[in-house]
């Protein structure tokens, strides 16, 4: 049963307003002695032509009180009381007959949302803003999938560009082929910051990258071929880190699939008069605006991002025919997708409002250490490796005897890095601290991590209940939080799909995993008074396990069984 239609259903029965309406009013009363749901009664004040506060007790003699504990008004509203009892026992039946699926629904069946993230650029580092990025599209692709959404995963690898002409150069004068082979991004780094610092020396060098670009674009077997080889042992090191951290794409079309696909775009821009020249450049001017010109074409007649995301949006749509559209890429590039997205309507493609810039922050560090390794970038799969190292280091401290020790650590350390980037607000920044992350108490992943297998382990101990259990029994204040908490799992989801914010839902398996620890803390369950209420309190633990388990893997992380 569910209460708030419960509630929407004897308020409606007596005013004339439906059901939907009333549900549309119904809160969450902030503290627990307020109730389980108020209904504010404000809005029915003219109609009914009395105040807000002489109809709350009115109604409250009225209305049906079956199902709830009491009903009472306080002032403007009605608040109403669950009865504990029924309310343990249809959301814990809910959360352990549904299992995995609890939560999930299919509200968004039948929608297509193109949904590009982590897109990294060849033959550069996989950096920790791409591990953002990657960690935001991952967990919106298996939150908006749990309520049915057909995501399409796209990787829009930065694969085209000047850059790649600088690179060939560089390739041509200085690189060590085995350097290339075994730690490739490194070494073509290496060449590349090179051909900077030569190029400071010798201008020429600009000339000549541009001429192999010229030569790339123009489809010139040489370039083809190194660039291609630069591609693939690229994505070879990228795919090692999409492995460790279990992130998956259906596409990898990155900006030279577009290379094809843009005169038509420019075609169809300057179709709409939209073209202006400007210095020799073509450009779409956005002065209307407030932005500056959306660059198409340079003035040596070589098309740049703008236009490949020009080019990318519209073969989505024409491709997905999507509901939405979402870029999980860094804030700095705001204007950029605003200035794209505006292009788009003045195009006259209505559907540019379905696509989103989804911004996050930028990443500090407070180990100092952490920014010196490998010259000044941080390589992602460094940052991973090292904290799985120290989560076993932990887990040797803590737990000397478990038996599938790196397993943990494994994905006990990636989950708490994948947690410290889903935690807050994406759009603030993170400040990166070990200590802070791999804490087994406070608000990482090691503690939900640490939550969920202690409550197994209850489990494997004195065994899940099968039978009917009686309900009553758990009507501590404790209990009754943690089980309203866990009610609320759909809801988080539903909030953070409508925000398209991830971190809802760690809040949320948070407040699951404070809930049980409180829980736990005060109520025994080996101990507990008697066996009734063991085995209802085991019902708990069990729902519980099941919530948080389903909550981490909306966020993409594994839980573990033991630890
Ligand atoms: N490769 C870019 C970067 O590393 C991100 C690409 C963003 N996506 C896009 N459609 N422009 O900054």
């Amino acid at each position: 049963m569910d209460f708030k239609k419960l509630v929407a259903e004897r308020i409606s029965e007596n005013i004339e307003l439906p059901i939907e309406k009333v549900e549309e009013f119904i809160e969450i009363p902030p503290k627990a002695d307020m109730g389980d749901f108020a209904f504010p009664c404000f809005q029915l004040a003219k109609t009914l032509r009395k105040s807000p506060n002489a109809i709350a007790s009115e109604l409250k003699e009225k209305i049906n009180k079956d199902g709830f504990e009491k009903i009472e008004s306080l002032g403007p509203y009605l608040n109403f009381f669950v009865d504990k009892e029924v309310f343990a026992k249809n959301t814990l039946e809910k959360v352990i007959s549904e299992g995995e699926k609890y939560g999930h629904t299919n509200v968004g069946e039948g929608k297509n949302v193109a949904l590009e993230y982590s897109s990294p650029n060849i033959a550069k580092p996989f950096h920790v803003g791409h591990l953002f990025s990657t960690a935001i599209g991952n967990s919106l692709y298996k939150i908006m999938s749990s309520q049915g959404y057909n995501c399409i995963r796209l990787n829009h690898l930065g694969d085209w560009g000047t850059q790649f002409g600088k690179l060939i150069s560089a390739y041509k004068r200085w690189v060590d082929e085995e350097a290339l082979e075994k730690e490739t991004i490194k070494e073509l780094l290496r060449i590349y910051v090179k051909f900077h610092d030569e190029a400071e020396k010798d201008p020429s060098l600009e000339e000549e990258g541009r001429r192999y670009f010229k030569n790339l674009e123009e489809g010139s077997e040489e370039e083809t071929k190194l660039w291609e080889r630069f591609k693939e042992l690229s994505l070879k090191e990228f795919d090692r880190v999409y492995k460790m951290l279990n992130v998956e794409f259906d596409y990898y079309n990155g900006e030279s699939f577009y290379g094809d696909k843009m005169d038509a775009v420019v075609e169809e821009i300057d179709k709409k008069g939209l073209l202006t020249d400007s210095n020799g450049a073509k450009v779409v001017m956005l002065d209307d605006y407030n932005m500056p010109p959306c660059i198409i074409k340079k003035s040596d007649g070589a098309t740049i991002y703008a236009t490949r995301d020009l080019a990318a949006a519209i073969y989505r749509k024409n491709t997905y025919d999507f509901y939405k559209s979402i870029y999980v890429v860094g804030l700095e590039q705001s204007l950029h997708f605003k200035q794209i997205f505006t292009t788009l309507k003045l195009m006259g493609h209505e559907w540019a409002d379905d696509c989103k810039h989804i911004g996050f922050g930028l990443v500090r560090f407070s180990d100092k250490k952490l920014s010196t390794r490998r010259g000044e970038v941080i390589f992602l799969e460094d940052l991973l490796k090292e904290s799985i190292d120290k989560t076993m280091e932990v887990i040797k401290e803590k737990n000397a005897e478990l038996e599938n020790k790196e397993e943990v650590a494994e994905k006990v350390g990636i989950g708490a890095v994948v947690f410290t980037y889903l935690k807050n607000n994406r759009e603030r920044d993170i400040v990166f601290s070990w200590n802070e992350m791999l804490s087994f108490d406070g608000e990482t992943g090691p503690y939900i991590q640490y939550s969920y297998a202690r409550g197994k382990s209850i489990l494997r101990k004195l065994g899940t209940v099968c039978e009917e259990v009686d309900y009553s029994k758990l009507s501590s204040k404790e209990e009754f939080e943690l089980i309203k908490t866990l009610e609320g799992f759909n809801n988080a989801i539903t909030y953070s799909i409508d925000k398209l914010e991830p971190s809802i839902v760690t809040r949320y398996v948070i407040d699951v995993a404070k809930g049980f620890n409180k829980f736990y803390n005060l109520h025994s369950i080996i101990n507990a008074e008697d066996e009734e209420t063991k085995k209802a309190r085991l019902k708990l633990v069990e729902a519980t396990c099941i919530v948080i388990k389903n909550a981490l893997a909306l966020l993409g992380i594994e839980a573990v069984e033991k630890m």
